[in-house]
């Protein structure tokens, strides 16, 4: 679905971005056409959240399914109140500690926001990112800003904008380049219409740091299942290649050696401290022990290792704690096979 001649990168710095650089993007942004901006999480796919042509073509570029509702971008949170209704008090407590930041709370949606946004729901996400870029963009363009991550549905998020060009040259007709980002995994997506507030998707606020501050948060049946029985959840991400998931404490070397005999190239990721398998023609990729390390890298593994032409990855996964609980998430959606610490692996395809 080529579109555009060319998908133009323009390098815009992350700490003062070029008002030159924020007028072209706003410009293409008003007229209704999507433009890829980094995030301090991933990258996102914007466009005009008020006007229903700019996110049908969002919706168009990514290949996705019109049923997945997007997240509204906004740059402070006044803009809050024309997007949703009912805002219960919580929210503002949220909004004072984690915003600007990787959180999305889910609210009643107002009228005004249209119905290719949200869907079939009666509800809005919404989130205010800590990114210069981000948060000027969506100033410049004086609305709004509805942005999925900037992948081809399906793929893992851009991290990069050599990802979002690998993904989506000449289906957009601009991307920002302000470099890699920050975090490395999506916002956490929070429901605040019911008195307890619901974690809907992990991400880079912990739940740790929520509860610190709103006590009680739920886990959605959902996510609670993901966690605990990997074999009943959806397929999301799908890499092009074959991924094992190996839990923290399993014995690594063995599942390599255990493809490697089978006359696979195999990619493995994982952390500095990992006993390696000594096998020249295994393509390792480590990861720094720290889980931000971890999390900030993993996407970018993913993909590098899948174009370097290996046959499968096997990802050592880290604790589902803090961060870890978003990166854990995200790596039991991509593989196909669970190994747990006794070695008894677990279909998930
Ligand atoms: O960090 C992020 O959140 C990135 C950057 C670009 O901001 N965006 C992102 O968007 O990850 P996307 O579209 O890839 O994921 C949005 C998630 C999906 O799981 C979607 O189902 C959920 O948010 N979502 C959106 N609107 C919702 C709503 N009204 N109720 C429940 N979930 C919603
Ligand atoms: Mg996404």
């Amino acid at each position: 679905m080529a579109i555009f001649t060319e998908t133009r990168v323009l390098p815009v710095s992350s700490y003062r971005p070029s008002r030159e650089t924020l007028a072209v993007a706003a410009a293409l942004l008003r007229e209704g056409w999507p433009v890829a901006f980094p995030t301090e999480t991933v990258y996102g796919l914007g466009g005009d959240a008020l006007n229903p042509v700019a996110v049908r073509a969002i919706f168009r570029a990514k290949g996705r399914p019109p049923n997945n509702p997007l997240i509204v971008h906004i740059a402070e949170p006044g803009q809050l109140q024309e997007l949703a209704r009912k805002i219960p008090q919580v929210t503002h407590k949220l909004i004072d500690w984690f915003w600007p930041g990787p959180l999305t709370l889910v609210l009643k949606r107002s009228p005004k926001v249209p119905s290719e946004v949200i869907g079939r729901l009666d509800t809005v996400a919404v989130r205010m990112p800590a990114h210069p870029v981000a948060l000027a963009l969506i100033q410049e363009a004086g609305t709004p800003l509805a942005a999925p991550s900037a992948n081809l549905s399906g793929r893992p998020s851009p991290t990069t904008a050599a990802h979002v060009l690998r993904d989506l040259n000449t289906r957009i007709p601009l991307i920002l380049d302000g470099g890699p980002t920050s975090i490395g995994v999506e916002s956490t997506v929070l429901d605040v219409t019911s008195s307890t507030p619901v974690l809907l998707r992990p991400g880079g606020t912990t739940v740790e740091q929520l509860r610190e501050v709103v006590g009680r948060v739920a886990l959605s049946p959902k996510a609670a299942m993901l966690t605990r029985s990997p074999g009943t959840r959806h397929r999301h991400y799908q890499p092009r290649v074959e991924v094992v998931l190996v839990l923290p404490r399993a014995e690594l070397t063995g599942v390599v050696e255990q493809y490697w005999s089978r006359g696979l190239r195999v990619g493995l990721i994982c952390s500095e401290t990992a006993r390696l398998p000594r096998r020249p023609d295994v393509k390792v990729h480590v990861l720094p022990e720290s889980i931000s390390g971890f999390a900030k890298g993993l996407f970018a593994a993913i993909r590098a290792l899948e174009e370097s032409g290996v046959d499968m990855i096997v990802v050592q996964g880290v604790e589902e704690r803090g961060l870890g609980l978003a990166v854990m998430d995200r790596l039991r959606r991509a593989a196909s096979l669970v190994v747990d610490e006794h070695g008894q692996a677990v279909v998930t395809a």
